[in-house]
């Protein structure tokens, strides 16, 4: 049931309190793709199928997957950048897609983004003060001088000192690239930060690092993250609750605890045996695993992990299992 409640205000705390910040609901996502003459390839890319979770204040849904599940597609949507082929996301009760002018202004400050490559999101012409000032001014429409007080501060808050902003990013380091893009993205004051593999493109050790800071900027501000990765030792060290996704869908969800201590899925299972590199451990199967797949590994009837599954039923070529919940918010999706 879709609660329709105008959270902004509202004056009964339970009620903020009980709600979920942020709730998707069955979202679908299909790229149309130009058709080649003569060929038999699919004419759409199917890149989220029937997607649901919620995210509470102040917790970090985990979102993992192989390269091409649809995690960044996902994360897309819940920004508002991409709009689903069907399905309804609500923000504090309110539908993202079909909100008034006001409503959309303060979902854009309320939800920010956090790139994987800060290089590629950071204006190479702009100094480090003007990229972490630029949100003041397109949002509250504040000059330089005037955001200044806040910029330093800003800066000091993700590690970096106030000397540092007539830089620009090409004299930063890749770590200290990310915590610009983070000074950036913590600027207005969000709820939601969307951290879409924040630390892959960084070395293991600069790694721990950013993700440190994530988690003290989120305790100091109750932030609540969707935190996106395909390294499950990361996913491990940052999530409350985890969910998996493979070939659009999520296949398995539920809390940290139970989704590494009693992974039901055997994809999810399957991501276990990867070993992560961030723990430091020796990274084994990770390539084996983390392959792209084609559209032949799919199954387009029944499971669409049955081609892979090593446990698969004859059951599972036929239907396709829905997601069924085990106990407290565990849920999986798998006839097994
Ligand atoms: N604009 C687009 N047009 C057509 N297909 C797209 C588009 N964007 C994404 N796709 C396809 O959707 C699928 C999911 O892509 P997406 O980028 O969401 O995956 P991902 O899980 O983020 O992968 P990665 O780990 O490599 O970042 C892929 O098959 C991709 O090719
Ligand atoms: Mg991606």
């Amino acid at each position: 049931m879709i609660i329709h409640i105008n959270l902004f205000a509202a004056g009964n705390t339970t009620e903020i309190m009980d709600a979920p910040l942020l709730s998707v609901q069955r979202i679908d996502k299909s790229f149309a793709l130009k058709r080649k003459f003569f060929s038999s390839a699919p004419d759409a890319c199917h890149a989220v199928r029937d997607v649901s979770f919620e995210i509470h204040a102040g917790e970090t849904l985990g979102l993992v997957g192989e390269s091409g599940c649809g995690k960044t597609t996902l994360a897309r949507m819940v920004a508002r950048i991409e709009r689903p082929s069907s399905g309804k996301i609500y923000y504090r009760g309110i539908d993202i897609f079909g909100a008034k002018q006001a409503e959309l202004r303060e979902y854009r400050q309320k939800v920010q983004y956090i790139f994987q490559d800060p290089y590629a999101s950071l204006n190479p012409r702009m100094s480090a003060g003007a990229i972490v000032g630029e949100p003041f001014r397109i949002h509250e429409g504040r000059t330089d001088g005037e955001s200044r007080g806040d910029l330093d501060g800003l800066l000091k808050m993700v590690g970096l000192s106030s000397e540092q902003k007539n830089r620009y990013p090409h004299e930063f380091s890749g770590g200290q690239r990310q915590r610009l893009g983070i000074a950036r993205a913590i600027a207005l004051n969000p709820e939601i930060v969307i951290a879409d593999e924040p630390v892959s493109a960084l070395d293991v050790s600069v790694q721990a690092q950013i993700l440190n800071l994530l988690k003290d900027l989120q305790d100091r501000f109750n932030l609540s993250y969707l935190f996106i990765s395909h390294d499950m030792g990361v996913i491990r060290f940052m999530s409350d609750r985890v969910a998996v996704m493979y070939g659009g869908r999520i296949v398995e969800i539920g809390p940290n605890e139970a989704i590494f201590g009693n992974p039901r899925h055997p994809y999810t299972r399957m991501l276990m045996d990867a070993v992560p590199s961030f723990t430091g451990q020796a990274v084994k199967r990770e390539r084996e695993v983390f392959v792209s797949f084609g559209e032949g590994e799919r199954s387009e009837t029944g499971c669409l992990f049955w081609p892979r599954c090593p446990e698969a039923l004859p059951v599972c070529r036929e239907t396709a299992p829905g997601i069924a919940g085990i106990v407290d918010g565990h849920l999986v999706a798998c006839h097994r």
